[in-house]
């Protein structure tokens, strides 16, 4: 079963109105792999002008970086899953570990945005991952099916759903994971997948990786077996980007 490959950019809380039109214009200029799907979060104020930028373009789609689960409401400083469908934005990044951790974001909660985000027809890229503490208790696997069970629980259509494994002391550190140690996770995660949904719809689902992703370490990582794809910080508001898009060309 051939996944399509699949990379998204999370620009986080970076970015300025020019930087976001030099960023989308590259990637608008650029010989980008037919067989990646390429989908750019930029920060909210930035969704709808790059928006525009792409009009017409129907290689490079946009996701917001979260979204609460209420549709609407005294909710001061949140945007809705309903507002980005509103706005034709068609994924969305939940459970990232910066939202888990920084902003106290629990497995319920996760679950909820999930849920809300589906609910809409708003795709999803659901982020589990370790910490390094975890990880060298050998609890890595044990904690990011832990994640995935408590948001499995809100998905019906696995087809809407990337799941992005970002080992928490890999994002922003520069320290990758090995091709080993992702890919050993990668496959613990479509194990799961085979038992709750069935070898058949287990092998359609993307399991991306993501932490300190680089134009020079994407190509070993994409070769391995249950590597789909890429969520990249960092790298994404450099032109490498372009480099991790076709790292299987
Ligand atoms: P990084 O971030 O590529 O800068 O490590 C990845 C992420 O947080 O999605």
């Amino acid at each position: 079963m051939s996944r399509t490959f699949f990379v998204g950019g999370n620009w986080k809380m970076n970015g300025s109105i020019s930087k976001y039109q030099e960023l989308v214009n590259n990637l608008k200029g650029a010989r980008l792999d037919d067989n990646s799907e390429v989908v750019i979060a930029p920060p909210y104020m930035y969704l709808l002008p790059a928006q525009e930028l792409l009009k017409g373009n129907n290689r490079i789609q946009i996701g917001a970086q979260d979204a609460y689960f209420k549709p609407s409401g005294a909710f001061t400083g949140e945007i809705s899953s309903a507002m980005l469908k509103d706005a034709q934005i068609s994924w969305v990044i939940i459970g990232h570990s910066e939202r888990r951790t920084l902003f106290h974001e629990t497995d319920d909660e996760v679950a909820k945005k999930v849920q809300a985000a589906l609910d809409e027809n708003v795709k999803v890229i659901l982020c589990i991952g370790e910490s390094l503490e975890q990880r060298e208790k050998g609890d890595s696997i044990k904690v990011v099916i832990g994640q995935l069970d408590a948001a499995a629980k809100s998905v019906k259509d696995w087809s809407k759903v990337v799941i992005a494994y970002e080992p928490v002391w890999a994002i922003g550190t520069g320290k990758v994971a090995t091709k080993e140690q992702a890919q050993e996770v990668h496959a613990a995660i479509r194990d799961w997948l085979v038992k709750a949904i069935g070898q058949g719809d287990a092998e359609k689902v993307r399991i991306i990786y993501g932490g300190s992703v680089s134009g020079a370490n994407c190509k070993e990582l994409a070769a391995q077996k249950d590597i789909d794809g890429f969520l990249v910080g960092g790298a994404s508001l450099k032109p490498e980007f372009v480099d991790i898009v076709n790292a299987r060309l």
